[in-house]
């Protein structure tokens, strides 16, 4: 018997909710021996897990107790995209963090992000003209160190896609070309936009990439890359995309920092701390399946390198993964094992709206599948879990959760490799669902239908973990609590 059949034995055969029909008996945020009111929320499968709004609940929640919060996003760029929702406002966020719309929050930009200056200034106009303010509620403070990602990276991994390397799934917002500078030690970083020597430092590296396009025969200056609202523009002379990136400079400058004194202070404080991974464990460069990962680390140990030893994720009070409760989804090139079968993955579609808030593509949708997401919690260490979308289910509709690979016949463990799980045919048991529509209203874990609280055991269980939230709709007040 493999360890889900037996947790699925106790919880569905023998009754036993191991509790999680109660709150947490000691508040998790402030744990002893561990830097109290720290969190890190990353995406525990594929991304698109709501990451976004659960960092920005964090927030809310901290700001109701503290006078000031910091908001540290850590890695990824422009490739991500957050819908959050405050009252009637609803906003796309993709390289700011969630806090940006509070105030009392200091949300960084941290080093290990690549950073899009025009796109940076479209999205905060953006948050601007939603809210309807001059400034933005949260201070915005920009790592010096943060990488620049510009439409010389774009046009480049357009480039490299025709060349039919694993690029072909990437949101085309040049992420990879960004980081891959990084280890060809070249890299641009946002201090060098100000630099007395940036305009040396600019038509250096637009010629070298003008000259690796050359080597692709495509010409730089032609190529066509997206904006933030995925509308296409020419990248131009390097006159004319310097002109861009002087417009966007003159805008962040005030926001550009050295931050490592900062970050030092504010751990060595009382103040709190939400850290916000980007992407998710599973598009991590490592632990990610092959060949369709993204560049950055996703991994909570991130956090270490990112603020030069400062922030120990093994101190932070909790490190939570989130998922979809009921189902995964996924979107570029990797074809899961899981995949769901399509009639039901279109009403899921539709009602999750799962379509890209930074590509707009439609998501692919696939089954629960404990051997990947165990693995992906246990090269992590997650402790807590988050599950969204609780409302994603119907009554005459059983929950499939995969709970085993095979290969011939023979039971075979999760590998991140595509090429691997081509070969695999997975195995489910399929789960009691429950209304999921009348879950909208219910905020205490004990008005929960019986089904949907088997279900979150049987899940957090199986992967090892404490419950921490689950979400019944997309506003901040549709969330049950065990803490
Ligand atoms: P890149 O990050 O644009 O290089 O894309 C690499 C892979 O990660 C592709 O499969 C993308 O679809 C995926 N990806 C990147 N960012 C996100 C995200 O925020 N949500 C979901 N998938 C993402």
């Amino acid at each position: 018997m493999n360890h889900f059949s037996s947790i699925y034995n106790s919880v569905y055969k023998k009754g036993n909710l191991f509790n999680l029909d109660k709150k947490i008996k000691s508040n998790p945020f402030i744990a002893q021996g561990k830097r109290k009111n720290s969190v890190i929320v990353a995406g525990g499968a594929l991304g698109d897990e709501g990451k976004g709004r659960i960092t920005d609940e964090l927030t809310a929640d901290f700001l109701s107790k503290y006078d000031h919060v910091v908001h540290y996003r850590d890695n990824g760029g422009a490739n991500a995209g957050h819908t959050v929702q405050v009252g009637k406002i609803k906003i796309a966020l993709h390289q700011l963090g969630a806090g940006v719309l509070q105030k009392g929050c200091t949300v960084i930009i941290g080093k290990e992000m690549v950073v899009h200056p025009e796109d940076l200034v479209l999205e905060i106009e953006e948050v601007l003209k939603a809210i309807n303010k001059k400034t933005l509620p949260a201070k915005l403070m920009i790592d010096e160190m943060a990488l620049l990602c510009l439409d010389t990276h774009r046009a480049f991994e357009n480039g490299l896609k025709t060349h039919s390397t694993g690029s072909k799934g990437s949101t085309g917002r040049g992420i990879a070309p960004a980081y891959a500078d990084v280890v060809f030690r070249n890299p641009l970083r946002m201090r060098d936009l100000l630099s007395s020597n940036w305009d040396e430092k600019i038509a250096t590296h637009y010629n070298l990439y003008n000259d690796w396009l050359k080597g692709m025969s495509l010409k730089l200056s032609q190529m066509e890359v997206p904006r933030l609202d995925g509308s296409l523009l020419k990248v131009g002379s390097l006159s004319q995309m310097n002109a861009r990136l002087e417009k966007a400079r003159k805008i962040l400058l005030p926001f550009i920092t050295p931050l490592y004194d900062y970050m030092s202070d504010v751990w060595q404080s009382k103040t709190p701390i939400v850290f916000e991974k980007a992407q998710a464990l599973g598009l991590d460069k490592r632990w990610g399946v092959y060949p369709d990962v993204t560049a950055s680390d996703c991994t909570f140990d991130g956090i270490f390198s990112s603020t030069e030893g400062i922030a120990d994720p093994n101190l932070v009070a909790v490190k939570a993964a989130t998922i979809k409760a009921t189902y995964s989804s996924s979107v570029g090139s990797r074809v899961l094992p899981t995949m769901m079968e399509e009639k039901l993955a279109s009403k899921i579609r539709e009602d999750a709206n799962e379509y890209g808030a930074t590509t707009k593509r439609p998501r692919d949708i696939a089954h629960i599948d404990l051997p990947m997401l165990s693995f992906l919690f246990k090269t992590n260490r997650v402790e807590y879990l988050v599950m969204t979308h609780l409302d994603i289910s119907y009554l005459n509709e059983p929950i499939k959760v995969c709970v085993d690979y095979q290969i011939d016949g023979k039971s075979v463990s999760y590998r991140p490799d595509q090429e691997y799980l081509n070969q695999v045919e997975p195995v489910y048991v399929e789960l009691p669902a429950w209304d999921g529509e009348k879950l909208h209203q219910i905020k205490a874990i004990k008005k929960l239908p019986k089904t949907a609280l088997q279900y979150v055991t049987f899940i957090s269980k199986s992967l090892n973990v404490k419950l921490l939230m689950a979400t019944t709709g997309p506003a901040r007040e549709q969330t049950i609590k065990w803490y």
